[in-house]
């Protein structure tokens, strides 16, 4: 059961769970998250959980399916003194840290498809939706959307997207206990969020870079006005994919869907 009492008091880690809200429903946690911020100048580090979600958002204006009682859907508010343009790497390392938590605490072989889906054996088990709000070149905050596919029965989801998506009961044969893995997850992503800010890039870029499922392989990704296809090379220094044309040039993509091709 996730409940106020249980999720109030669950992490309280250097940076992040200095406050945990609970929702038994909300739209969005990203959207309660936003307007926390906004309000509160002291808000880094709060968290909102949520039970369900009646309007979840997903990358690229998609919906992100939110029953309740069986997922988990939560927010973080973060406020890191870098600049705009290196803000993909808080996404890079909230990945990093929700799939190696799943690794450890799971025992799944969790990996990371470009920029930030969390799979498991090629199956979509969770995203990362990442919002920010800036002002000028400075970053006023960031809101890490996280969303994981728990106990949820797969015929909660649309027929079209079931064969692509899994959950961790179906990877585990059995259900998973959300409050405890909602621990284990605010402890991975405090400690790769401090990491970031001591400022070891590379690091982190080796870290996801160790993860990845996208690297080395044909891929085709579509943005909103384009398709490419050819071989995903590498990710730059502030995590966008570098991918070798089948023309024999090279494309940077920022934001994307990546779909990995089989050979
Ligand atoms: C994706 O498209 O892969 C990103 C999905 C992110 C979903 C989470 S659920 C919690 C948070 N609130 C939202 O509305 N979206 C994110």
């Amino acid at each position: 059961m996730l409940d106020q009492e249980t999720v109030r008091n669950i992490f309280k880690g250097e940076f992040i769970g200095k406050e945990i809200y609970f929702l038994e429903s909300t739209e969005s946690t990203n959207d309660k998250a936003l307007e926390i911020g906004k309000k509160r100048e002291d808000s880094e580090g709060i968290v909102v959980v949520a039970d369900s979600q009646t309007k979840g958002k997903g990358r690229l204006g998609r919906h992100w399916i939110s029953p309740p009682g069986v997922n988990l859907y939560f927010s973080v508010i973060l406020k890191p003194d870098i600049p705009p343009i290196e803000a993909p790497l808080i996404t890079l390392a909230a990945a990093v840290a929700v799939s190696s938590v799943l690794r450890t605490w799971k025992g799944v072989p969790a990996d990371i498809k470009w920029p930030n889906d969390i799979m498991i054996k090629g199956k979509k088990v969770g995203g990362i939706l990442t919002e920010m709000r800036t002002s000028g070149n400075e970053i006023d905050l960031v809101v890490i959307g996280i969303g994981l596919n728990v106990n949820m029965p797969i015929g909660d989801l649309p027929e079209d997207i079931r064969s692509a998506t899994t959950t961790l009961e179906i990877e585990k044969d059995a259900p998973s206990d959300r409050a405890g893995l909602l621990r284990g997850l605010l402890a991975g992503l405090d400690n790769a969020y401090k990491n970031l800010l001591n400022g070891n890039k590379r690091a982190l870029i080796n870290g996801w870079l160790s993860l990845n499922c996208t690297i080395g392989n044909r891929v085709i990704v579509r943005d909103s006005n384009r398709t490419i296809t050819g071989i995903a090379e590498n990710i730059g220094q502030n995590g966008e994919l570098i991918v070798k044309l089948e023309s024999g040039g090279t494309e940077v993509v920022n934001a994307g869907d990546v779909t990995i091709l089989k050979n």
